[in-house]
């Protein structure tokens, strides 16, 4: 559903689905964004900003992309929040070309470097991981402020981890989002979720500080449990969760003591975002459902 651009159109201009969506997504506008994550820093979490799109085909909407996350580096500081930003590199144009995405992605992280803030690339479907990871190891060899993510449904992360580490970066690691082959992925959940672990392991004993963004509550215990055996301190790496997503789960980590970092989405780009949210847990259609009913 995420793909089909008929059922994307129609559903963005039902306000039912915008109600819906709020549920998952900060706004349409930065200013939302911005008062949604006064209120997270508020309560004690930290944040990272994603203004929402991907798949640019024209180069006035990867300018236009630039623009906004130049805006929003700016807010985030004149406001004092604990946020940073995260972004997509087909938003940036990496389906038009490398290089001049790559030059778009380095107006924000050096204004971020600037501004002392840090940029975080979102790892997309894996048509795109060799080049984001090309992307990513240009501006990392020239500024510190930027990480990437790696996903422990495909097969080639761990080789792919080595990678990045070397080049003393910090990472995110997530489950994946996308729709990928059997040949290249994990199919069942439980080999994605061994992988997971895995991966967990080997970052949090790289030293670095890393980000574990997950909502399932068995990665949540085996990383406690790993850093609670390995005397991994609570500031040397961070839980992370989607804006929305598990907030019963979110408070009680940062009550604990974890650094819990929430991922703020906001832009009339929302469609395909939530679609990857429903896909990943029907029950939340039931919510859907609930808000069609009352509309
Ligand atoms: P899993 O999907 O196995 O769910 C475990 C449990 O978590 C569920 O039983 C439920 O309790 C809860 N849960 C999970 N999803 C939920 C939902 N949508 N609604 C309600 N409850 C839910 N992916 C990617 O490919 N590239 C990226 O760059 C990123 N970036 C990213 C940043 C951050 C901060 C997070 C938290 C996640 C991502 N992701 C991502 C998404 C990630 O790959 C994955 O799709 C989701 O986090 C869901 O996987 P879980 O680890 O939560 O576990």
């Amino acid at each position: 559903m995420s793909e089909q651009p008929r059922l994307q159109q129609m559903a963005t201009r039902m306000e039912v689905s915008r109600r819906v969506a709020r549920r998952f997504v900060a706004g349409e506008v930065i200013q939302e964004a911005i008062e949604a994550v006064r209120v997270l820093n508020q309560k004690g979490f930290s944040a990272t900003t994603d203004y929402l799109g991907e798949m640019v085909t024209r180069k006035e909407d990867a300018q236009r992309a630039t623009d906004e996350y130049l805006r929003a580096l700016q807010l985030i500081h004149e406001n004092q929040l604990n946020s940073n930003v995260s972004l997509k590199l087909t938003q940036f144009g990496l389906g038009i070309d490398e290089e001049f995405c790559k030059n778009n992605v380095e107006q924000v992280v050096k204004r971020a470097s600037e501004l002392n803030n840090f940029v975080r690339i979102d790892m997309e479907g894996s048509p795109y991981t060799d080049s984001t990871l090309r992307v990513f190891a240009t501006l990392r060899g020239q500024y510190e402020n930027v990480g990437i993510v790696v996903q422990a449904y495909l097969y080639r992360t761990e080789k792919d981890i080595q990678d990045v580490l070397r080049l003393h970066s910090r990472v995110r690691l997530c489950k994946g989002a996308y729709k990928e082959a059997p040949e290249i992925s994990f199919k069942e959940k439980s080999g994605t979720d061994g992988n997971f672990i895995k991966l967990m392991k080997i970052l949090l004993q790289s030293g670095g500080y890393h980000g574990i963004a997950t909502h399932d509550p068995a990665m949540i215990d085996a990383t406690k449990a790993f850093v609670h055996e390995e005397q991994i301190g609570k500031d040397q790496f961070e839980f992370q969760m989607l804006y929305g997503i598990r907030r019963d789960l979110q408070e009680s980590l940062m009550k604990e003591g974890y650094g819990m970092r929430i991922y703020v989405p906001y832009g009339e780009e929302w469609y395909s975002y939530l679609m990857r949210r429903m896909a990943e847990r029907p029950a939340n259609l039931l919510f859907v459902l609930r808000n069609l009913l009352r509309g």
